[in-house]
């Protein structure tokens, strides 16, 4: 069975409570919070002082995907915020080993996210180190945007690798149940979904169709 990992990036902010309570009542198990700074994408999203308000009410694992430059600088802020896990990309640092380590001294768990065109071999020498390997599905930045079955083949890698080793594969943009099915028998753990959930008719199915993968 598929973890199931709503984006709130297609949650409305008006009534962010409700709408995390709704889908967690539905199954899902982790919730997926883009941290986007307008400069590693093109997009600006939410900080820290958001979702710390709803740590008390939410049980979820919150999984916390930073889009941003210096990661390293934010990672006490996002762990004081409540982040159960915290994933940076890649393309944005160049010290990976140090910044794992550190999210990793404050007892949470580390993830390393990589862009649709990076070679998922990169990866190779954090594997033994990572809890968490994001395979981004579409170019990072917005919601809403369309599956690259690229991010297929680097699944499938990372799932012969995992025998080794005891990351999760999650995989990250345009999941829907046909692209989701897809993932799943890739080997994808985690599916995040932010437009098929949230803009669904019923939401109660949208993630439910992503349970049953
Ligand atoms: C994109 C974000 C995704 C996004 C997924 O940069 O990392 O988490 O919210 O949204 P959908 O599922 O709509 O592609
Ligand atoms: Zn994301």
């Amino acid at each position: 069975m598929a973890i199931v990992a709503p984006s709130i990036l297609s949650a409305n902010f008006a009534y962010l409570l409700q709408e995390v309570q709704e889908v967690y009542s539905y199954g899902a198990q982790y919730l997926h919070i883009d941290v986007m700074d307008g400069h590693f994408v093109p997009n600006i999203t939410l900080g820290p002082t958001v979702f710390k308000h709803l740590r008390p009410h939410i049980p979820m694992v919150f999984d916390v995907h930073l889009m941003i430059t210096n990661p390293q600088k934010y990672i006490k802020d996002f762990v004081q915020a409540g982040a159960d896990v915290i994933t940076f990309h890649f393309e944005a640092v160049s010290n990976i080993k140090e910044v794992i380590e550190l999210i990793k001294s404050y007892n949470i768990k580390a993830g390393l996210s990589i862009k649709p065109h990076t070679d998922v071999r990169v990866l190779e020498p954090y594997l033994g180190d990572l809890d968490l390997i994001l395979v981004m599905s579409v170019e990072p930045g917005f919601g809403g945007q369309k599956f690259m079955p690229i991010a297929l083949d680097k699944i499938r890698y990372l799932k012969t690798r995992q025998q080794e080793f005891r990351y999760l594969i999650e995989v990250d943009g345009g999941i829907n149940q046909e692209t989701g099915k897809m993932c799943v028998e890739a080997g994808a753990d985690i599916l995040v979904a932010g437009n098929y959930i949230f803009t669904a008719k019923s939401r109660k199915e949208a993630v439910e169709s992503l349970l049953r993968l």
